[in-house]
């Protein structure tokens, strides 16, 4: 039985700030931005959208086309966590009004809990077929005003059904993991943004994904060359780049160009977004359904990687048709229809969003008619609306 994914929904703020003002206004040459680190816009969330907001908000994106009642299980994976006890998926499901009988709850491992979430859902619906899953990764990139790792900020969600017969990709069996206990990024619990020891950090990831690469390849009896596209968790898109660099390495020409083709249609979002750290995996692989046409059976490598630190390679296959799944104008509509924001405008934002609101105070969000938001708390209970 095919097990995979069905569905996608994609979410962001609708505010953002551009690179080259960001690197003016910190005295940086705008190409070490743009081209060293490979992002041109970077998303911002106010105090009204959070991490639950906008996983209901990507859920959104496809809700009215699916089996509500066949919905069995609801796992959430973020490091941008709204309680330290109650789980993101529970305000999710009572959003969406899904059935009480769905099993939900939230995971953490930094950007790797998407995927864990997928795993989850996969080994889910192969016990129950009948039954689907819905799992979210929705994060907000905060690292503070004026720091190295400020250009590498962003927010948004993504959603994913995953069911039998899925009509995007089939996830394939197996996977390499790895997993070693370092600090390369952490944000502790008194902590609103994080803590990371960039440089170091870079190194980790582009040593995990050769491990996990090499591991993956060896289990499967495969070549680099049998990869139609290799899909990056991206916290910018010259990380990507890099790793992408190493797999082509001594590859015959085809498969570099194959390869590097399959890149740029990946990092096309995250260009415009910036890190979104649970969902930044699969935010590649829609940028990659959107802007590259894919033969059926396609293999998509996948590499995920969550500091701290956790990573997996592990792949799927396009199914037939998928293009009917995506809808490069709606996301392209979400994007352009953004407010692009002055420096001085983000700074107070994102200040402001880190201070949370009084208990009682009643926050209006400006996002378009239908989108979800933080209403601010009543009697310390989060209030989520609907505009
Ligand atoms: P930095 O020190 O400001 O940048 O921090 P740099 O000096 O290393 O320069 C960056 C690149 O720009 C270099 O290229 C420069 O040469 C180039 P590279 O050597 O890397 O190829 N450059 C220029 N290029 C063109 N024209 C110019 C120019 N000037 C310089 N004029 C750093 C960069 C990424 C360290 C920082 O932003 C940071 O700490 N970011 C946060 C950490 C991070 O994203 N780490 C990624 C791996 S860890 C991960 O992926 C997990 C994560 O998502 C969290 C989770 O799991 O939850 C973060």
């Amino acid at each position: 039985m095919q097990v995979g994914i069905d569905k996608i929904g994609f979410f962001t703020p609708n505010k953002y700030v551009d690179m080259v003002d960001l690197a003016n206004a910190r005295g940086e040459d705008p190409n070490k931005f743009l081209i060293g680190i490979g992002q041109k816009e970077m998303a911002v969330a106010d105090a009204t959208q959070d991490a639950v907001s906008m996983g209901i908000n990507a859920t959104m994106q496809y809700l009215d086309k699916i089996e509500k009642d066949k919905v069995g299980l609801l796992v959430f994976g973020t490091e941008s966590g709204v309680d330290q006890s109650k789980s993101a998926s529970l305000f999710v499901k009572s959003a969406l009004k899904l059935k009480p009988e769905v099993r939900a709850f939230e995971v953490k491992e930094a950007c790797f809990g998407l995927t864990a979430a997928l795993m989850i859902a996969r080994d889910f619906v192969r016990v129950h077929p009948d039954q689907t899953a819905i799992v979210i990764g929705s994060d907000i990139a905060r690292y503070g005003v004026n720091t190295p790792g400020e250009v590498t900020q962003g927010a948004g969600a993504i959603s994913l059904l995953v069911k039998k017969d899925p009509a995007i990709l089939s996830l394939n069996d197996g996977h390499s993991a790895y997993s070693e206990d370092i600090n390369d990024f952490w944000r502790p619990n008194n902590s609103k943004v994080a803590m990371v020891d960039g440089k170091y950090s870079t190194q980790v990831y582009l040593d995990f994904f050769t491990n996990t690469f090499e591991g993956y390849k060896k289990q499967k009896n495969w070549n680099t060359r049998d990869f139609n596209a290799i899909l990056y968790h991206l916290p910018f898109t010259k990380q990507g780049l890099k790793a992408n660099r190493l797999a082509i390495a001594d590859q015959d020409e085809a498969t570099v160009k194959r390869l590097e083709d399959s890149f740029e249609a990946s990092k096309q979002l995250s260009m415009r977004v910036g890190n979104i750290y649970t969902a930044s995996l699969y935010m590649s692989l829609l940028s990659l359904l959107e802007n590259k046409q894919l033969e059926p059976n396609s293999l998509v490598g996948m590499f995920s990687y969550g500091s701290g630190a956790m990573a997996e390679f592990f792949s799927g296959n396009i199914a037939d048709g998928y293009e009917k799944e995506v809808n490069v104008n709606k996301t392209n509509e979400m994007l352009d229809g953004r407010t692009q924001l002055s420096v001085d405008e983000y700074e107070k934002i994102f200040n402001d969003a880190l201070i949370d609101p009084i208990d009682g105070q009643e926050l209006t969000s400006d996002e378009k008619s239908g989108v979800w938001y933080f209403a601010g708390t009543q009697n310390h209970i989060r209030q989520y609306r609907q505009k």
